[in-house]
């Protein structure tokens, strides 16, 4: 069973709307929920897919959890030591956080396991984590140019390491400072630029020291994790179609209610900004050791830009959605500087160009970016290649085109937005899912 969208031209968005829970934030709650001695409670998980692999994948693992029930999780955490040795293969399904996360925090288990993705996860990079928690003394096989599936195998011990990342990713960085809860002495990570710090914030929920200076984040081995609840705020990855779309579309005016402002998650809003989007936040406020606030977001006419390069890896999963912006806008925009986008769900420089170009759009992939040429557009097809964010946001780029836009492919946003055509549809989008056999 497929599932593809048709999306028929024009239209607003309008309403108030509660997106879906944080991914990244939602992934952790299980892992340091799972870790911690003591009973952790969440609120607003992430029911999507991505977040139930974590949540399976530590059941397996012999941890006790409750829900989701309408985003209320429990989970009975069993200690730093607790885990046990799964009877079966991990399966991380699309989620490349899950592998990546998880593959830390088993590197200092006495027991072995093995971990296995989605397709699109198997062509995707996991040296990247590999290598430096080989060098903390971790066994960890990849499969071909180091790729899933993974072997682990459980190690006597682990030691801390000073690394410096060559690549701006949280995911790394998080492996390392999951890792670095079992190993002895100090873990440190030294990012190339500043990346989503959820981590770092949500073991200092869980009471566990983490000390950082200025790009050098630093954990030292041996401590506890005490449970605590954990409120998860609106996702801002997901709230950015929203954004986008109310940019583009006149008569537009939505509010986003509680979504995650985290200063490492904001390049969209900024990005938007640069560009003349008309975005408001409203009613800051702080959950869960996260800032949150509404966002309003009222149409206006964008003009393209040179985009930053010290505001990708804090726009990282929102390209998808920005490009959708820039065909939108007046003039040129220059992204450079993200080749990481050719190694997400999918290759989502030449995904993106591809399905601009199928609707008449002036995009030109580069080897790290894109170069986008706004201005009016029609409808067509387009392919999503399965990932997520590339199916959400050719939805909305329907509200300015000139025809009906058609995505293939679109099951896997069930991975990070489930319910996303109705709240879409209630939000003004003219949008419509069909299954097909
Ligand atoms: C994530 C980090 C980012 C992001 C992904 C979620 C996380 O990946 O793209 O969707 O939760 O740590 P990288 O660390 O590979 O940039």
């Amino acid at each position: 069973m497929t599932v593809s969208y048709h999306v028929d031209p024009g239209g607003a968005l309008t309403g108030s709307l509660r997106v879906p829970g944080d991914k990244s934030i939602s992934h952790r709650s299980i892992m340091l929920g799972a870790l911690a001695e003591g009973t952790t409670r969440i609120t607003g998980f992430l029911e999507g897919e991505d977040a139930l692999a974590t949540m399976n994948i530590f059941r397996a693992l012999g941890v006790e959890i409750e829900g989701p029930v309408q985003g209320r999780v429990t989970v009975r955490g069993v200690g730093l030591n607790g885990l046990k040795a799964p009877n079966q293969v991990l399966d991380c399904g699309n989620s490349g956080t899950s592998m990546r996360l998880i593959c830390g925090l088993l590197a200092g288990q006495s027991f072995d396991c093995r971990l296995t993705g989605d397709d699109s996860l198997r062509r995707r990079p996991m040296g990247r984590v590999a290598t430096p928690l080989a060098r903390m003394g971790a066994e960890i096989q990849t499969s071909e140019q180091g790729r899933p599936p993974l072997t682990i195998r459980g190690t006597a011990g682990l030691r801390g390491v000073d690394y410096e990342m060559p690549v701006a990713s949280a995911q790394v960085k998080s492996a390392l400072l999951l890792a670095g809860l079992y190993a002895s002495g100090r873990t440190c990570v030294t990012e190339p630029a500043p990346t989503r710090d959820h981590t770092e914030r949500m073991l200092r929920a869980f009471g566990y020291p983490v000390e950082v200076n200025d790009n050098r984040i630093c954990v030292t081995g041996g401590g506890r994790l005490a449970a605590c609840d954990i409120e998860v705020p609106a996702d801002i990855s997901s709230a950015a179609f929203f954004m986008v779309g109310a940019s583009i579309a006149p008569g537009s005016d939505v509010t986003l209610t509680h979504v995650g402002i985290n200063p490492t998650r904001i390049g969209v809003v900024e990005i938007l900004r640069l560009m003349g989007a008309d975005l408001t936040l409203l009613n800051p406020r702080t959950a869960g050791g996260e800032p949150v606030a509404d966002v309003r977001v009222r149409h206006a006419r964008l003009r393209g830009v040179g985009i930053p390069p010290d505001l990708v890896p804090l726009a990282i999963d929102e390209f998808p959605a920005l490009f959708i912006a820039a065909a939108n806008a007046e003039g040129v925009t220059v992204l450079g500087g993200a080749e990481e986008l050719r190694v997400k769900e999918s290759d989502r420089i030449q995904v993106m160009a591809d399905g601009l170009r199928a609707l008449g759009v002036d995009a030109r992939p580069t080897a790290d970016g894109m170069v986008i040429v706004g201005g009016s557009y029609g409808g067509g097809a387009v392919e999503s290649h399965g990932d997520h964010r590339i199916a959400m946001a050719f939805a909305m780029a329907a509200l300015t085109a000139g025809g009906a836009i058609a995505i293939d492919d679109c099951a896997n946003v069930a991975t990070s937005f489930p319910g996303f055509v109705q709240l879409a549809r209630q939000a003004g989008l003219r949008i419509a899912e069909k299954l097909n056999r």
